[in-house]
């Protein structure tokens, strides 16, 4: 296998004030302005000085223990809405549910930050994850697992169906004869559902990227396939090089399997850097943070993954070996319960060790050493097909953004494994990818029936 000509992709991930569960208590952390558009304003302007594809806002419809950690968070495509106007180039994706939504909002929504960002829209698609946030919305429970994909697929085709009923060129614009638009390129959805329905056409014409980019996150079966059949970017969490090449083949043969090119599904797993002059003061950084992490709330956060009240077990001994099966238990995040289970087993960790583990990155991998030391690994896994780039996941912000930027994306660009301007406007344009064709979906459902 030869040198890669493509370069890679990044993505920044922003997470409460830093993605370790106790990086907001770090004094380099911007906690205080946890609620204020001006931190965004900093990570999203430093990102893109950075050249990342992305910057990337997470979404959860609840808050939970408000009273330890780092809690709420702003609207995603409120907050990118704002961080569009001022930065230029850096593409703008924020997560929005399909289990507590409707596609005519949700199409509306992103076609408007596609058209106000310029094309640099991107839509992180997930289905949620707790009762809890069921219950936000007046539902009982929460779907099960297999259910919220069914749903996501229709969801799906709704909203990119509702982004095709403006044909490119419907706006006419003519003032003299008094013709705004094209009525003939402007069509009803008609879409009817097993679960959702909508009449169309849109009330916003088709966005600047055709569809704003679409983002999967989730690796287990079910989630694999909608990536292969509607992804163009996949986040996923994965430990090792192996497990990463092994899940890349993995989604590289579905997307193939569903008639979909090569190429046209970017696979980047999370990434969490601790970065030090030395590989010692990393090692005390990351140290410092994990003994931030109250010990009952690492239990507590154990139990909740594995549905299994650890309570009673001393924490710094093995997890008890009767556990029910976990990962049928979990109606959740399937992938991350199994990936959780297999890390205890082989690392032989006590509860109090797992537990902080899960807390410091939740499942993503954790690096901590030099620059030079995290731009090896990162060009080792792009060069074994690992993946097609990283979302970074900075412990403690903005801080650890800010290293990231000056101390690693500097090694990568003299590797020649990352930009060093950007070369496009849209989001699209920066990842590679080309613009649908209205009917996209169609085509696609089509053509992997002839694969079949
Ligand atoms: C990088 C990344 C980001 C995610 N962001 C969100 C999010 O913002 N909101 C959410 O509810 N779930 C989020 N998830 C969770 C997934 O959408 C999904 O619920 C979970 O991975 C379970 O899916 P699976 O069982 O298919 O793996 C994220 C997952 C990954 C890997």
């Amino acid at each position: 296998m030869g040198k890669r000509e493509e370069q890679m992709h990044l993505g920044a991930f922003i997470y409460y004030s830093g993605h370790h569960h106790a990086g907001w208590r770090h004094p380099d952390s911007g906690v205080e302005q946890m609620f204020d558009v001006e931190l965004y304003k900093k990570l999203a302007q430093t990102a893109e000085q950075g050249k990342f594809d992305m910057i990337f806002f997470a979404d959860l419809l609840y808050v939970q223990q408000v009273e330890y950690a780092a809690s709420g968070m702003l609207d995603p495509l409120t907050l990118l809405s704002a961080l569009s106007m001022v930065t230029d180039r850096i593409g703008l994706t924020g997560t929005v549910s399909t289990t507590y939504n409707e596609p005519f909002n949700v199409a509306r929504k992103f076609a408007s930050l596609d058209f106000i960002s310029g094309g640099r829209a991107g839509w992180n698609i997930v289905t949620s994850q707790l009762d809890i946030e069921a219950h936000n919305y007046g539902k009982p429970e929460h779907p099960e697992h297999g259910l919220r994909y069914q749903m996501a697929s229709e969801f799906v085709d709704a909203v990119t169906t509702l982004w095709d009923t403006w044909e490119d060129g419907a706006l006419v614009l003519d003032r003299e004869n008094g013709r705004f638009a094209d009525g003939s390129k402007v069509k009803p959805a008609d879409f009817n559902g097993q679960f959702y329905a909508t009449k169309g056409p849109l009330n916003v014409p088709r966005p600047p990227q055709g569809y704003p980019v679409l983002i999967q996150a989730g690796s287990s079966e079910p989630g694999q396939h909608f990536a292969a059949q509607y992804g163009e970017v996949i986040f996923t969490a994965q430990q090792s090089i192996q497990a990463a090449q092994h899940f890349y083949e993995e989604v590289n043969e579905k997307l193939e399997f569903s008639g979909r090119q090569k190429g046209s599904l970017k696979i980047m797993p999370g990434l969490s850097p601790i970065i030090g002059v030395t590989e010692e003061e990393a090692q005390q950084k990351y140290k410092e943070l994990q003994d931030l992490i109250p010990p009952a709330t690492a239990v507590m956060v154990l139990s909740g993954f594995l549905n299994y009240d650890l309570s009673g077990y001393p924490v710094d001994g093995p997890l008890p070996n009767d556990i029910p099966d976990p990962v049928a238990a979990s109606n959740g995040m399937k992938s991350r319960v199994m990936l959780f289970m297999d890390m205890a087993y082989q690392e032989q960790l006590s509860i109090l060790e797992l537990g902080r583990k899960i807390l410091s990155t939740r499942g993503h991998m954790q690096f901590v050493g030099t620059p030079e030391q995290l731009a090896d690994l990162m060009e080792e896994w792009f060069e074994a097909r690992a993946c097609d780039g990283f979302n970074i996941m900075p412990p403690v912000l903005p801080g650890d953004l800010d290293d990231f930027v000056n101390l690693v994306i500097p090694v990568l660009q003299k590797r020649g494994l990352f930009r060093e301007e950007y070369t496009g406007t849209t989001l699209r344009e920066h990842l590679g990818l080309s613009r649908p064709e209205i009917g996209h979906f169609k085509q696609n459902q089509q053509a992997s029936v002839e694969v079949n």
